[in-house]
């Protein structure tokens, strides 16, 4: 230190620098690399006075805030001196720097590019008046343990965003960016650094969700309140509930919604928990308020209800602006209070509601709620409400209610059986929501319940299994079982054996109702398990939500899914939960709040972006009410914040595709013959009643084996019909689609884009070939000749030597199937005619299968429904019966029914192939 060598002349310096080198680390010569960036720096800098001992070269031994190791640069430390300039872009090249204190000045300008310095542990650039970074910033800091940058405008007018190259800083600890100008959200890449300890956001204009990756992080302090933007930060609280290593929180004004999550009792360090001034609903647990560690908790500003919990002695606690039953902490709701806070929780705590519905006296001029006599509730009537969500049980517990109308809203789940318990119950309107599941037993209630698609049907695809409680044993196998463990499947089943003993046998009659009834009952008072009952919490209430929240529930209202159920379903769209990718978006697996499965495809926006919201809903709402044996569900959809999602039934075997050409990899067992006939006659039937809906031909463009699912008897459906239509017409678009799908298009379709039902049949054809050759339709790896498999398919199936080799070595060509098979090649041919007009129709398909079907006897016996026919029919004639009876009754052409009698409609143009 101030040991000033190029004071000296040479010689002395030398000797003098022999001398004491050892103990001062005197170096005449920093690298020069170093200091050639060191004196790029000094030139843009203005006020260079600040600086007068960068002179010379040795930086290493006199400059002030140079921190060597050796002869190189290892650290910059000039914080708060004033200094006013840029930094030069070469900066980087300073490839030993590990640490930078250029905090509190007055630099500006881009930021450098921080690229590659792989020893840098901490960058201290905050409080500046910096306005750029490069897109290349964060890459290769592999060292990096903490970065500043807080208060400084970088690209205040267009703002940025986090690159994911942070990932390539395992051990960053400190992630400070308050008042930076970032914009969109906060990347769900941050919770794969697993060494993430403080983020610190606030002052940016952020929006959309906490990522639920950050529940993986050991997160100590969490900080972005504030967000400046339109939309600030929103979306649950949720992922808090799993980060226990918190400490302290803040998120205040903001935009988030929903409940405080029980879980953050979890931290047991949580100090300061800032959660004021956001549209958060719900209880404040207690168990939070409880937490020793609590110095400061603000839940003042947000739409609270409930009881104001009890903190700890010192804790700055404040509460002011929300809609609590009572005024003091501590104090407890009424009963009836409670209750009706219980069911408003269901439905997702519409703001509206909440609050009208505050203080302790539900009497007292709460929306939709009536009482009589000593102040007991007896109607409640939230009629065209938005609500979202479900029916709490709890609703049961109001002794004295008479009238509950909940028509025309967002509903989900099923009719609680809580409500046979109500002694005074009259009306109970549940029209025109998306309940599902049977209707339960209320004598002497009038129940409405039309407009509910899926009410007192058969619940879509349950996972077997889930039906063991009461009743399972008289479901039929492989039906599906409501929610709440009773089968409707199993009810019918029910009526016909009870139908049969009162004429057949009198003399068990009366025992066996004594039985039955019981059976039936008993249900009635089980009591979903607490977790089933109700949604956590909350709509995506918002900025917006007011709009956002009516134009959920409109004419289109009972297929409605909130955004924020599919979002808790799939685990945020969490990739574990992929299925698949296709033609029109990513699909899902999630599994509902009842414990339901279903299939949640998520649309990709290009692919819906010309479709404006109203022709989308209304597209969607038609083909929600297609309902057919063999066509996957389409349950409901959600396109809230831009997203176009599509909740189908859950398959549980997965795509034909899986089953037919990667069974090996997936490990599964390949399909015999018989399997795939019943798939071929499965598929025809679907797109036979697609292609005569009596209100509307649908065509579906798409058909493949990876649109066609199958469940736990491996029988088949088809999936993603008409979802063609919602995508643009426009060029481009199409020849994607064409490049995905190509080989199973018609030559007609993929010539000109037209389509009519025969480009079906074509498609149809190709999957035939599929199932009898077990090859792909297009395979690079096949040899030349047989790359294309149509054209190959079609000219060795005029050979009987030639067609065996052709046919799926599995499927062990004898000749008791060989037959079997060559009239399905025979069908596959006609179908893939070049000439649309040639091909046969899908009645015809399903004539030929129907017959084939019925030739062979299955080798293996079906868990199908075969104990359940109806007397006087064939199994095959009573499945179909079965199934259509359970699907809508659409005005639609039934034609299907009875097929295996070989009726069938010929389709307008169409040529038989024989
Ligand atoms: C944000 O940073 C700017 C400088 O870029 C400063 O003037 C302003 O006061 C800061 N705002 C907050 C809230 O800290
Ligand atoms: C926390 O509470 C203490 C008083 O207990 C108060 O002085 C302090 O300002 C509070 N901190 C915050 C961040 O509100
Ligand atoms: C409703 O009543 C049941 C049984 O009496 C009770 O366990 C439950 O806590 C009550 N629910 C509410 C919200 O009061």
């Amino acid at each position: 230190m101030g040991l000033h060598c190029q004071d000296y002349p040479q010689i002395l310096l030398v000797s003098i620098c022999i001398i004491v080198a050892f103990i001062s680390k005197c170096n005449a010569d920093t690298d020069p690399g170093d200091v050639a960036v060191l004196e790029a720096f000094l030139t843009n800098i203005d006020n260079k006075e600040l600086l007068p001992s960068w002179k010379g070269n040795d930086a290493c031994g006199v400059w002030k805030g140079v921190i060597c190791d050796g002869k190189t640069v290892k650290g910059i430390s000039l914080q708060g001196m004033g200094l006013s300039g840029t930094l030069p872009s070469n900066f980087n090249q300073l490839g030993s720097l590990t640490t930078i204190s250029l905090q509190k000045n007055n630099l500006y300008g881009s930021l450098p590019s921080l690229r590659g310095l792989s020893k840098l542990q901490v960058a201290y650039l905050n409080d500046n008046q910096f306005d750029g970074i490069p897109s290349d910033f964060f890459m290769n800091l592999t060292n990096l343990v903490g970065i500043y940058l807080n208060n400084n405008p970088l690209n205040k007018t267009t703002g940025w965003t986090l690159p994911d190259d942070l990932l390539g800083s395992p051990q960053l600890t400190n992630l400070s960016l308050y008042n930076t100008s970032l914009v969109g959200s906060i990347p769900s890449f941050l919770g794969k650094l697993g060494s993430l300890q403080v983020l610190s956001l606030p002052y940016n204009s952020l929006e959309g969700p906490l990522p639920s990756s950050l529940n993986s992080t050991s997160l100590q302090v969490l900080i972005a309140n504030s967000q400046q933007g339109q939309s600030q930060l929103g979306g649950t609280l949720d992922v808090l509930g799993s980060i226990s290593t918190l400490t302290q929180v803040w998120l205040h004004s903001n935009n988030f919604s929903g409940e405080i999550p029980d879980g953050l009792s979890k931290a047991s360090g949580l100090r300061e928990l800032l959660l004021n001034s956001n549209q958060l609903t719900g209880t404040v647990p207690q168990s939070v308020a409880s937490l020793q560690s609590l110095a400061n908790f603000s839940v003042d500003n947000n739409l609270f209800d409930g009881p104001i919990p009890k903190v700890g002695d010192g804790v700055q606690f404040t509460y002011g602006g929300n809609y609590f039953c009572s005024s003091k902490p501590g104090e407890n709701c009424s009963a009836e209070v409670s209750v009706l806070l219980a069911f408003l929780r269901g439905v997702g705590y519409p703001a509206a509601i909440v609050k009208s519905w505050s203080g302790n006296d539900p009497c007292n001029r709460w929306a939709g709620v009536s009482c009589i006599g000593d102040n007991q509730v007896s109607v409640v009537n939230l009629a065209k409400r938005n609500l979202i969500g479900y029916i709490d049980p709890a609703i049961g517990n109001l002794s004295a209610l008479t009238t509950l109308k909940l028509n025309d809203n967002g509903l989900i789940g099923t009719i609680p059986t809580s409500l046979a318990g109500l002694k005074a119950l009259k009306v109970v309107d549940v029209s025109n929501n998306n309940l599902n599941g049977p209707v339960p037993t209320l004598s002497g209630v009038q129940v409405i319940t039309e407009g509910n698609v899926n009410i007192n049907n058969v619940a879509p695809s349950y996972p077997p299994g889930s039906n063991s409680s009461s009743g399972s044993s008289d479901s039929p196998p492989g039906s599906g079982a409501a929610p709440n463990g009773k089968s409707s499947g199993g009810k019918k089943s029910n009526s016909a054996v009870i139908i049969g003993i009162v004429v057949g046998c009198v003399v068990f009659i009366v025992l066996f109702l004594i039985v039955f009834a019981y059976k039936r009952k008993k249900p009635k008072f089980v009591r979903l398990p607490t977790e089933l009952q109700a949604p956590r919490h909350v709509t995506i209430n918002g900025a917006g939500s007011g709009e956002a929240g009516s134009s959920l529930v409109g004419s289109h209202g009972n297929m409605v899914y909130p955004l924020w159920v599919l979002k808790k379903a799939t685990d945020d769209f969490n990739p574990t939960n992929l299925l698949g990718k296709g033609g029109f978006g990513s699909v899902y697996e999630g599994k509902l709040e009842d414990g339901s499965k279903v299939a949640v495809k998520r649309m990709d926006p290009e692919l819906v972006s010309g479709k404006g919201l109203q022709e989308f809903q209304a597209e969607i709402s038609m083909l929600g009410k297609v309902r057919h044996k063999n066509l996957v569900a389409l349950l409901g959809y959600c396109t809230e914040s831009n997203e176009r999602l599509l909740v189908y039934e859950y398959m549980h075997q997965g795509t034909l595709s899986e089953h037919l050409f990667y069974w090996e990899e997936k490990g599964l067992k390949p399909l015999d013959w018989n399997a795939r006939l019943y798939i071929a006659l499965d598929v025809a039937h679907g797109m036979q009643y697609l292609h005569n809906l009596a209100y509307k031909i649908i065509i579906h463009r798409d058909l493949k084996p990876s649109n066609i699912l199958l469940d736990d008897n491996v029988r088949a459906k088809v999936s993603d019909f008409g979802l063609a239509k919602l995508a643009p017409e426009d060029k481009a678009s199409l020849e994607t689609r064409l490049a995905g799908t190509f080989g199973y298009l018609a030559p007609e379709y993929a010539a000109t884009g037209r389509v009519n039902t025969k480009s079906d049949v074509y498609s149809f054809g190709v999957v035939l070939m599929e199932l009898i050759t077990g090859q792909k339709v297009l395979d690079e790896k096949r040899s030349e000749d047989k790359i294309h498999l149509v054209p190959w398919f079609r000219h060795v199936s005029r050979e009987q030597e030639q067609f065996r080799t052709a046919i799926d070595p599995i499927l062990l060509a004898t000749d008791e199937n060989i037959k079997s098979i060559s009239a399905v090649a025979e069908l596959a041919w006609h179908s893939t005619q070049r000439e649309p007009n040639a091909r046969p129709d899908m009645g015809h398909a399903v004539a030929v299968l129907g017959s084939l079907v019925k030739q062979w006897k299955p080798s293996t016996v079906e868990t199908d429904d075969d104990d359940i026919f109806p007397s006087g029919m064939t199994p095959e004639q009573a499945r179909w019966k079965i199934f259509d009876d359970l699907s809508l009754s659409m005005a639609a052409d039934r034609s299907d029914v009875g097929t295996s009698q070989g009726t069938f409609h010929e389709g307008p143009g169409s040529v038989s192939a024989r």
